[in-house]
């Protein structure tokens, strides 16, 4: 009951098997967390079907002998176009998660970005990789606890700064708010509706006894663990409460990255969370060394566009306004394929959130180096069937490998997973 599902793991052919992996270990009241976006989930499943309704035209009788997948980006060198983003609260699926990603960035030659609602202390994720580490900036808790998280991420070897720009509010997570996650953590003994929060508590037991393993792991690991990277000026770490109204009551508007800029250093400054050209330009004019075009995988405003339309819009006015911005996207990306297609607009690499995610909870570091191998292992058999020897091929092709659908409908794609 305890044990790694190594076979299943192991026999995972796409990271939606990964995925179907984790939703059964990990119970819906804690998955629920990964699996959502807002409202009626627009953006979110519009990120995946707008890489499914990609449509490439493979050159025949090309073979090269080998393949090269490195890339350059913020400043470092990758060995695959593909990198951790940041996602928050991850050691609720895997103890100390953030490490483990970590580990695994490391080990497959890329980038971890590590989210500031982080659970795991920056220094340990440090420690667990050679390879680039870049941290995730909110404005939790106030500017001068930000600027104590950018001084700790810089001393502790951090390479980047990446700050998101799109969560003024918290997005309007439906599912989330239904399933109350918090009453079930609360103690039963103190605060409002003790007994409809004893009731809840109870009524969870049926996802949680098939799912042992995961609350063993869960409690070994401390439970549910206060964000040590967001440190008070009594130097007390966040509780793990209240997230929606500190991100309100701190968010980042353009006037803030001056002072992030000054407070970071040298290194490279990239934002995140950017919806179009202009506000990619707004922010090279600031001192940004890069974006990550991204709607937050569909968690922040609903009908957000999707992020490779984003891409596809933004990309040529960038070109035309002969902008220097280092460029990478993030969501709806579930196989190499997919990265290849987003390397195709242009970008140097892409971001994974609910791919590492499933990973980890499917089986920490097991699950998370199959995603990553199931991904690499995608990239270059697409690249292979499409001619293309490395990254910057993929970029100067692009154009002419993308070619629009003459079928209309969605009846050919896949069903939604994730
Ligand atoms: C559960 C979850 C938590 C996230 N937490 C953060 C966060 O703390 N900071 C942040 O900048 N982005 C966060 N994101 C957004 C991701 O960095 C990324 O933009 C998104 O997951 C990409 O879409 P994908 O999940 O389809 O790959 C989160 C995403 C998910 C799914």
């Amino acid at each position: 009951m305890f044990r790694i599902r190594e076979n299943e793991i192991a026999d995972a052919l796409t990271t939606a098997d990964i995925w179907r992996i984790m939703l059964r270990e990990v119970p819906p009241i804690a998955a629920e967390y990964f699996i959502g976006g807002a409202d009626e989930l627009t953006t979110l499943k519009a990120n995946v079907l707008a890489f499914q309704q990609t449509m490439l035209a493979p050159p025949g009788a090309v073979k090269h002998k080998t393949l090269d997948t490195t890339t350059s980006i913020f400043g470092q060198q990758l060995s695959l176009p593909f990198f951790v983003a940041p996602v928050g609260s991850l050691r609720t699926l895997w103890p100390m998660a953030d490490a483990v990603a970590s580990q695994v960035a490391g080990e497959f030659g890329t980038a971890m970005t590590l989210s500031t609602l982080s659970q795991t202390p920056m220094e340990a994720v440090a420690d667990a990789s050679n390879g680039p580490k870049w941290f995730q900036l909110y404005l939790c808790g106030g500017v001068e606890t930000a600027k104590r998280g950018i001084r700790r991420a810089r001393d502790a070897g951090f390479s980047a700064l990446v700050l998101t720009i799109d969560t003024a509010v918290s997005g309007n997570r439906i599912e989330h708010d239904r399933m109350k996650p918090m009453d079930a953590v609360g103690s039963i003994y103190s605060g409002p509706r003790k007994l409809k929060r004893a009731l809840h508590k109870v009524k969870l037991a049926p996802q949680i006894v098939p799912r042992m393993g995961w609350l063993r792991r869960h409690w070994r690991d401390g439970g549910l663990l206060p964000f040590f990277n967001i440190i008070d000026e009594c130097g007390e770490p966040m509780p793990y409460a209240g997230i929606g109204e500190q991100l309100a009551a701190s968010a980042v508007t353009w006037s803030d990255l001056p002072w992030i800029k000054e407070t970071w250093g040298e290194q490279p400054l990239i934002v995140k969370g950017v919806h179009c050209a202009e506000d990619a330009l707004k922010a090279e004019e600031l001192g940004a060394n890069g974006v990550i075009f991204s709607n937050h995988g569909g968690r922040q405003l609903g009908r957000a566009i999707p992020s490779l339309q984003i891409v596809a819009e933004a990309i040529p006015k960038l070109g035309a306004a002969k902008s220097k911005l280092d460029c990478a996207m993030d969501g709806g990306i579930r196989s190499g394929l997919d990265v290849l297609i987003g390397l195709s607009y242009g970008l140097k690499a892409v971001g994974l959130g609910r791919v590492t995610a499933g990973g980890l909870g499917a089986g920490g570091h097991l699950g998370l180096t199959r995603a990553f191998e199931l991904m690499k292992e995608d990239l270059l058999r697409s690249m292979e069937l499409l001619g293309v020897q490395n990254i910057s091929q993929i970029q100067e092709q692009g154009e002419e490998l993308r070619r629009k659908s003459m079928v209309l409908g969605t009846a050919h794609l896949p069903e939604f997973i994730f």
